[in-house]
């Protein structure tokens, strides 16, 4: 069938003027509550300034659609609803209508046309290399992110906290030793899987000091709830100092022990997630990914635990199974390692 008149009446074009209105009032309380709302956490970095303004200018274009949709639903269970009686009230159906077809196929794409523009836009900008990048490689493994940096002397340093500088680039280049991960500072507002056999990247500047979480963003095995670090981001010459240190925060002991105060083996087994997976009074953690350490350490010796840490596979607790990151022998200092173990000991012999 081709295109057929429709008449309007004057109730008709009342009802048009009403839906037109409550429609117009009801995308304006939408389009607030989507901007009045703080819907994420502290924003970080100067990448993160412009996806949030992609994130208002979504709301602003799409709220008004979905508000539209609903609003003629419910306007014509209310108005059009038909009473009992009112059965052969209904005219003839209409079939087709070709202006009506082009225009709400022409809107529709113009906004979607200037909104992937956009899009393309802020990722050309949040993805634009410095050449003063600092670089840092990040590697997932099923349960833990590890941090490798360069110092001053291209020796590599590894840590299992991310320590970035406020006001200059990252680039960071992400990879997996295992399966695949994700790696998300939300705070950064950028995230990139972690896929084994590719190096991904993702650059960031950071812009406001402070601690952020770092979160696994991609299912990756029974511990990847666990799977959370801290970033910290720090004034430049703090980073400096801490690089200069080894990838420690100044004060701490140096590998050779040396320095203001050894480590606490309390702060180590908190800085490295171990609670994630571990229950330890001592901590007041409850992880239940791995052995719960109340139970299985009093009658273990120092040597077991310290052999536990750095080779987590040579012996597997019955009923759990070989996924404890191997890799804690090499992020941890041996004084933090020493310090943990002495401390660990000490909480089994209790
Ligand atoms: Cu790693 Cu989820």
């Amino acid at each position: 069938m081709g295109n057929e008149e429709i008449t309007s009446t004057p109730e008709s074009r009342t009802h048009f003027r009403e839906l037109v209105a409550i429609g117009l009032v009801a995308s304006v309380i939408g389009v607030s509550l989507g901007l009045v709302i703080d819907w994420f956490p502290t924003q970080a970095t100067e990448q993160g300034e412009r996806v949030d303004t992609l994130w208002d200018v979504l709301i602003i274009c799409s709220v008004p659609v979905f508000v539209l949709v609903i609003v003629v639903v419910l306007y014509c269970v209310w108005r059009y609803r038909m009473k009992p009686g009112e059965e052969l009230k209904d005219g003839p159906p209409i079939h087709g209508n070709t202006k009506l077809e082009i225009v709400w196929t022409a809107i529709p794409a113009v906004i979607l046309v200037a909104l992937c523009s956009y899009a393309y836009a802020v990722l050309r900008d949040v993805e634009e290399a410095d050449a003063r990048a600092l670089n840092v490689e990040v590697v997932g493994q099923q349960f833990t992110w590890t941090f490798y940096y360069k110092d001053a002397n291209g020796k590599r340093i590894a840590s299992p906290q991310l320590y970035v500088p406020r006001g200059r680039q990252v680039n960071f280049t992400v990879k997996s030793d295992d399966v695949i991960h994700d790696f998300w500072v939300p705070a950064f507002r950028l995230k990139i899987d972690a896929v084994p056999g590719i190096s991904t990247h993702l650059r960031a500047t950071p812009k406001t000091v402070g601690q952020y979480p770092v979160v696994c963003a991609e299912l990756c095995g029974i511990g990847h709830a666990a799977m959370r670090q801290t970033a910290h981001v720090v004034e430049p010459d703090e980073f400096e100092t801490w690089l200069a240190n080894g990838g420690r925060p100044p004060g701490e002991a140096d590998e050779t022990g040396a320095g203001a105060g050894a480590p606490d083996g309390k702060t180590v087994f908190g800085d490295n997630g171990c609670g994630g997976c571990h229950a330890l009074a001592d901590a007041g953690t409850t992880g239940g990914t791995g052995p719960n350490l109340d139970e299985v350490l009093p009658d273990k010796n120092a040597a077991f635990i310290e052999k536990s840490i750095v080779d987590p596979g040579a012996e597997i607790a019955p009923g759990y199974s070989d996924i404890m990151p191997p890799s804690f022998g090499q992020t941890l200092q041996p004084a933090e390692l020493d310090a943990r173990v002495k401390d660990l000991d000490e909480v089994a012999g209790k």
